[in-house]
């Protein structure tokens, strides 16, 4: 494609089609996830992971879709953890595949909208979904196989911090990670990962686990 007919393709997707898919998504479910809170608008009680966090922004429906698209079927056995849920979008997307669907987010008011949008869900829910007030660097995950969902919520400094505390948690379970925007690819990669598989879109969309 000519560099000219990218750019425009580009402003065109951002400002027309996503928009239009966010709100159809949410408008289909009864549910309100669009929107973006800068960093220093959330109300995060922890001031060292906030000054780590990006800015809320739900991930657009596109990204999602390739996502679901390159998961395996057996995965939908795994219970799909969001870390750094905000409002739940990507949890209200998977919880009508997957059996467990957790969303956490260290923000009070973010998990508040979740569970007000989990109140007026009109969609299929295939299992349980849930939200909880939790701050990443803190988090245990869980102790049974995850799926466990980022869109680029914070740096390396939360990431790793994360990673560590639950390291024994993935070579236990064999969990894997599903990374959109995976800006944080080289520490994953250090800290002993494997990207499985990758998709190529304007940001990467990319599952690890673990090497055993
Ligand atoms: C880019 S938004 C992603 C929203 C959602 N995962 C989605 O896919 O639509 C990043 C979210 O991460 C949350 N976040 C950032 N740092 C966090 C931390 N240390 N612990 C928990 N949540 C965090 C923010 O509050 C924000 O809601």
């Amino acid at each position: 494609m000519l560099p000219q007919i990218k750019r425009l393709w580009t402003i065109i997707n951002d400002f027309i089609v996503r928009p239009i898919a966010s709100y159809k998504f949410d408008k289909t479910y009864n549910i309100s996830t669009s929107g973006e809170i800068e960093r220093e608008f959330l109300d995060a009680q922890n001031k060292n992971s906030l000054h780590h966090a990006t800015y809320y922004q739900a991930v657009p429906m596109e990204y999602l879709n390739i996502l679901f698209d390159l998961l395996p079927d057996d995965f939908t056995q795994a219970h799909f953890v969001d870390v750094g849920c905000g409002k739940g979008r990507a949890c209200f997307y998977a919880c009508q595949t997957y059996q467990r669907v957790t969303g956490i987010d260290f923000s009070p008011s973010l998990i508040t909208d979740a569970q007000k949008n989990l109140q007026t869900f009109s969609g299929a829910v295939k299992g349980e979904i849930k939200f909880e007030l939790r701050d990443a660097s803190l988090y245990d995950l869980p102790d049974e196989p995850l799926l466990v969902y980022l869109y680029n919520p914070f740096d390396e400094y939360i990431l790793r911090k994360f990673l560590i505390r639950n390291m024994e948690h993935f070579s236990k379970h064999k969990s894997r990670i599903a990374y959109v925007n995976d800006v944080c690819h080289d520490l994953l990669i250090t800290c002993g990962f494997t990207r499985e598989m990758k998709y190529n879109a304007r940001r990467g969309i990319s599952i690890y686990s673990l090497n055993w």
